[in-house]
This record gives C-alpha cells, structure tokens and sequence, in this order.
C-alpha cells in the first residue's frame, strides 16, 4: 500500500546536515558544517557530550577512536587533550558506507581547526555568523550518566547566545534531540518554549496513537520505523507533532519522506536532498 500525504503542508520541508555534510568532510568538524551551510541546509545536526573537565564537545561515539587519531572516552578527556587530537584523521565517510578503506573526502581542510574538536560554542558561533538564519538540533548523548549535566550546561551555553527561551518553539533557532525522555523533559521543564525532538528507533504504541512522551514535542522515528509504518506520519502529525526523520541519503528514501510530507530530512548529504526537493 501506497502512502502519501492528504492533508497541505503548512512549510517545506526543512533538510537538516547530519553531523554536518558528513558524506563530504570528517563529521563533527567545522569543514563539514561550513559545507553544509554552503550547500544550503537549513538545519545541522551535532551530537554532544561532557568532556571530563565539563565542555560540551560535538562528538557522537562514546570514544574518539573511529573520528580521529586519539584513543579514549570523551568523558575521561579534557578539553586539552581532545584538542591535541585530529578529527579529520578518522574513518567516519567509509563507516558510513559500510567499507574499511581511507575517506576521500571532497573538501580538503587547510586550517588545522577545520578539523580539531569542535565545541558546541564554536558551532554556536559559526551558525552565528552564518550570513542567513541557520538551525541547530543538537542532540544529547549520555543524559542518564551525567544526571542532568549534559541539560544544564547546554542550557547555560544557550542562554550566552540569548537562545534559550524562544518567544515560541516555532520561533526558536534552537531544538534538542534526545533518545532519552527524561533529558527532553528536563530541558522542557526549564525552558517550555525550547522545541524538543523524541529520537526513536522503533514505534512505541503511544506513537502509533499519535502520542509522545511528557516534554516531547517533535517526534524524530528513524528510517526504518517510518518505512515499515508510514502512516504513522500523518497520525503524528494530525496530533499535532511535526516529523523529523534520520538518516535519509538515498534518493528513494528522500522520496519516500517526500511523498508522506514529512516536517524534516535529516541527511549526510544535504547538497543532495536539496536539490531532489528542486531549491
Ligand atoms: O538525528 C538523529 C540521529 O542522529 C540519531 O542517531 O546515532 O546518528 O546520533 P545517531
Ligand atoms: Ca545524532
């Protein structure tokens, strides 16, 4: 059964660079936020976690060994340390593909910060000086370890830049992702008017209603999820939820997001899926 969208969309869909354009330079660096802000996206994506000293630092594996040429968790790292690593020295473009062989990248950083550790303030400021009005959905990894940390100080940090507590969600600059309820509920609790996006990898029955977790108000179902339950789109949708789905790289999949109508494409390849919506 086909499935596609009944009801008018009220905006385009937005496409958000997934760790940057994390296909074309070493994600999480600043080469590739820089490209997906060339490339057009209206939206990047970080992943962010406590460094032992208590930096919000944009990396995604609990350990640096994949991203770059450090060994260790983030967490038993200070900020020092990670910066004397090279993040542009990992296996990140062939882990995304599945094959154990050297990147060949497309952009080539010149600038040894291009590639150092990126902290969120530095992606704050980048979006910042943007030129246009870029959006940031950064997601929170480990909320449960740091029993509210993570929260606290990405909330701190927000505020320094005067973007934690938007007039409205959908005037906010700013939303947070989790996986974890309780860290969505935690920042919904200390600043209501922060968009808050539910990660998930497989369909609760209180989704299948329509319905998310207490704090949620954005519901962000992987792939798979709405390829196996495509209605469950609209169902969200109608109750209110926009849809925000990851990772969508192949130009069927960015179709198929297409055809239903979802809210946004969350994509490696944010040049890509820009021009399969024609902008
Ligand atoms: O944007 C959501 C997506 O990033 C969640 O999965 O593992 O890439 O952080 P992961
Ligand atoms: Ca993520």
């Amino acid at each position: 059964m086909t499935h596609v969208r009944t009801h008018a969309r009220q905006r385009p869909i937005q496409v958000v660079a997934h760790r940057g354009a994390s296909e074309d330079a070493p994600e999480h660096t600043l080469a590739a936020y820089r490209k997906a802000i060339e490339d057009g996206a209206d939206a990047l994506e970080c992943d962010v976690r406590l460094t032992a000293d208590g930096h919000l630092v944009c990396v995604h594996d609990r350990r640096v060994n994949r991203t770059s040429n450090g060994r260790g968790a983030v967490s038993a790292l200070e900020l020092a340390d990670l910066a004397a690593l090279d993040f542009g020295a990992g296996r990140t473009r062939a882990f995304w593909r599945g094959r154990d062989e050297e990147p060949d990248w497309q952009v080539r950083p010149e600038d040894p910060e291009d590639t150092s550790v990126l902290t969120l303030e530095r992606l704050l400021e980048l979006v910042a000086d943007a030129g246009r009005r870029v959006e940031l959905a950064i997601e929170t990894k480990h909320p449960t370890r740091w029993a509210g940390q993570v929260e606290e100080r990405l909330l701190e940090l927000l505020k320094r830049f005067g973007l934690h507590a938007p007039a409205s969600p959908e005037a906010s600059q700013v939303r947070v992702m989790s996986f974890s309820a309780r860290s969505l509920h935690r920042v919904h609790a200390a600043s209501p008017t922060l968009p808050t996006v539910y990660l998930t990898q497989f369909l609760t029955p209180r989704m299948r209603d329509g319905r998310l977790p207490a704090g949620a108000g954005i519901a962000g179902p992987s792939l798979r999820v709405v390829r196996g339950r495509p209605d469950c789109v609209e169902r969200l949708q109608r109750t209110g939820h926009q849809v925000h789905v990851w990772t969508v790289n192949e130009p069927e999949d960015v179709d198929l997001c297409i055809g239903l109508g979802v809210d946004a494409i969350i994509t490696n390849r944010p040049g890509a899926v820009l021009r399969r919506l024609g902008r």
